[in-house]
């Protein structure tokens, strides 16, 4: 059996395209363009790439993104003040803190200071407080378990009552992936570094979202035939053929399972741009929450 692929880039691409329409539409009519800010504490070099990515598609959107950075010593305050400056500005609609941030700060701190109308990222506790809860909204969903469930539901009829398994509890992914399927009425299991078993646990999955950053950690004997595998890793690897030296590698052995699995997302290709789609997604919803 031979994996189809879930193609990533190519519904980030639609998905950006409806993005841009809607923004120009705004601006034709005189509103607001819709504006993200992001900050980038520190000399990570993963997120200066994520961060430029994020702007980039900003203003291919038609969006607008205002880059903050500050210092590897910057103190808890000096964030946080940063934070409020732009929870006041009306022309910030979403606020993104890349993280990780540099050891030191506290993050939840950070996040908590986010208003949660600007929330982008989803990752301020009352947020992922409601999407914990029965009954509850939250006002916006983590952008890559959003991607992650987008693109399921694509593979998918449904994911009522379908085994899934999460591998990772990751406060980014993991867990909020896991919610996400939950909400969907998927029979959820979340598989970490202590769980027993790992192998056969993961070969039940009808459905595997791997989210572990560990280079190619899921091999075919761990994978139920047929089954829809979402590789949300994103490792590099050492590679001397290539010119850079490196490669970008998944959380999944692609070439081995894609014999296996019913479908499956590539590395880089597939989780990634999709992250970068429901960031937009989420900053236009907040700019007309905000009346633009
Ligand atoms: N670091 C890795 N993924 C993300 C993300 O989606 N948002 C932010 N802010 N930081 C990240």
């Amino acid at each position: 059996m031979t994996a189809k692929i879930i193609d990533g880039k190519a519904t980030s691409e639609r998905i950006r395209a409806e993005i841009k329409q809607e923004v120009d539409v705004m601006l034709a009519e005189g509103r607001q363009a819709p504006g993200l800010a992001t900050v980038l504490v520190g000399e990570n070099a993963a997120s200066q790439v994520y961060v430029r990515m994020k702007q980039k598609a900003c203003a291919e959107a038609g969006i607008e993104s205002f880059g903050y950075r500050l210092p590897e010593d910057a103190s808890q305050q000096e964030v946080e003040a940063l934070v409020g400056k732009l929870n006041a500005d009306s022309k910030v609609d979403g606020i993104l803190v890349q993280l990780p941030l540099p050891a030191g700060l506290d993050e939840e701190k950070v996040l908590n200071a986010i208003s949660i109308e600007k929330d982008v990222d989803g990752f301020h506790p009352v947020n992922i407080g409601r999407l914990a809860q029965k009954g509850r909204e939250p006002l916006f969903i983590p952008c890559t378990p959003h991607g992650v469930i987008f693109l399921l539901k694509e593979m998918l009829p449904t994911l009522e009552g379908v085994n899934a398994v999460v591998l990772g509890r990751s406060n980014i992914v993991g867990m909020p992936v896991a919610l996400l399927l939950v909400r969907e009425n998927a029979t959820v299991t979340i598989c970490h570094s202590r769980t027993k078993d790992l192998q056969s646990v993961v070969r039940q999955a009808d459905v595997l979202v791997a989210a572990v950053g560990r280079p190619e950690m899921v091999r075919a004997d761990w994978v139920k035939p047929g089954a829809v595998v979402i590789d949300v890793g994103i490792n590099r690897v050492e590679a001397p053929e290539r010119k850079r030296g490196y490669k970008l590698v998944g959380d999944v052995a692609f070439d081995e399972v894609s014999q296996v699995a019913g479908a499956i997302t590539p590395v880089p290709g597939g989780v990634g741009p999709m992250t970068i789609a429901m960031l937009l997604r989420n900053t236009l919803r907040s700019a007309k929450l905000a009346g633009k």
